[in-house]
């Protein structure tokens, strides 16, 4: 039958894919979906790329989670995302802790986009080299990154994982940016700057955690105005929550909320996939942060296909 990335690669799209973690791939119900390049045609690691699992310890590099994701990648023919290279969250203490010069950390960054960009060299479509810059109105995160390096850090990092993978689609990723407003204008700010002063850009992922009966209504507008100014856009982590136990209305209206943000995607030609932060409520990552809140993925608890799966064929 036809499953979300056939449907999606049928209309022009590069991909469909899920997020997942490691400690799910045990789980051969939730793996026998996962796998299946009719549903999925790419895969982003939850957890297991980002520097805490990467990096532990400085210069002492793990990848044999992240191998293992990117290897399933392989093994079932589905494109990878990267996630991610320079965070403020889950970070290892030496970084987040470090006292670092500006000149140190601009080597700290450079070694580790460069060593971990160029370790997954010609296995990953495109990388969230930045994830999550900024604040909700619209201003720098005050991490240690811009503490020590001010916007700088953004372009050392989009350079060394240019140079350690040419053909890796270079992301800046963040969530709040899918309507107009403030942190949205600040995002095509800084691509219009990055791409004005040669440093290499090449998309920007809308991740897209929304609630349900609040998808933005000028979601697609935004999308337009990313492409316009030269880079290409993806929907990279989208979940749609809601509080629990979940009523059938709600369940309903997340339906239509999933065909509305695939609608956005579809309509735009820039948009070249969409991603969900996992698939099956199973193991959503929402009840955890989010007390009280959840039923978010289009598949529930027992795997079974919920209304919004349909919502987003309907879109497809
Ligand atoms: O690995 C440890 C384990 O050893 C320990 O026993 C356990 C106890 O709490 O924690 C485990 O680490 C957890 C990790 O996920 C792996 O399961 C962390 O506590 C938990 O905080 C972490 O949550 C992740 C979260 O990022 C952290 O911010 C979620 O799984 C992951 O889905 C989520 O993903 C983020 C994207 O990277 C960026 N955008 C938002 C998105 C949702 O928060």
């Amino acid at each position: 039958g036809s499953g979300l990335n056939k449907l999606a690669q049928a209309a022009g799209k590069k991909y469909f894919g899920t997020a997942t973690d490691n400690s799910e791939l045990t789980d051969t119900a939730y793996t026998a979906i996962l796998d299946n390049i009719v549903e999925f045609g790419q895969l982003t690691a939850a957890n297991s790329m980002k520097w805490d699992a990467t990096e532990p310890t400085r210069g002492t590099f793990t990848f044999s989670s992240g191998d293992q994701i990117a290897n399933l990648a392989k093994a079932n023919g589905q494109l990878l995302r990267g996630h991610n290279c320079v965070w403020y969250n889950q970070l290892p203490s030496w970084v987040s802790n470090g006292q670092f010069t500006a000149a140190d950390l601009t080597t700290v960054i450079q070694n580790h986009c460069g060593t971990l960009v160029g370790h997954y060299k010609g296995q990953v479509y495109s990388w969230d080299v930045i994830n999550e810059p900024f604040n909700d109105d619209g201003t720098w995160r005050t991490d240690v990154f811009y503490n020590t390096l001010g916007t700088s850090y953004v372009e050392i990092a989009l350079n060394a994982a240019r140079a350690a993978d040419p053909n890796a689609k270079l992301y800046i990723n963040d969530y709040n940016i899918e309507q107009t407003g403030a942190k949205a204008t600040a995002m095509l700010n800084l691509v219009k700057s990055l791409k004005s002063s040669g440093v290499p850009i090449d998309g920007v992922g809308f991740q897209c955690h929304f609630i349900v009966g609040e998808v933005p209504t000028s979601f697609q507008s935004v999308l337009e105005q990313f492409t316009a100014a030269g880079v290409e856009v993806a929907i990279t982590e989208l979940d749609i929550r809601m509080p629990t136990p979940a009523s059938q209305a709600n369940l309903q209206q997340q339906q239509k909320d999933y065909q509305s943000v695939v609608q956005a995607c579809m309509n735009v030609e820039g948009c070249v996939g969409i991603t969900l932060w996992d698939f099956t409520d199973k193991y959503s990552w929402v009840p955890s942060t989010f007390s009280g809140q959840g039923a978010a993925c289009p598949w529930d608890q027992n795997l079974v296909k919920k209304p919004a799966y349909s919502g987003i064929v309907a879109a497809l």
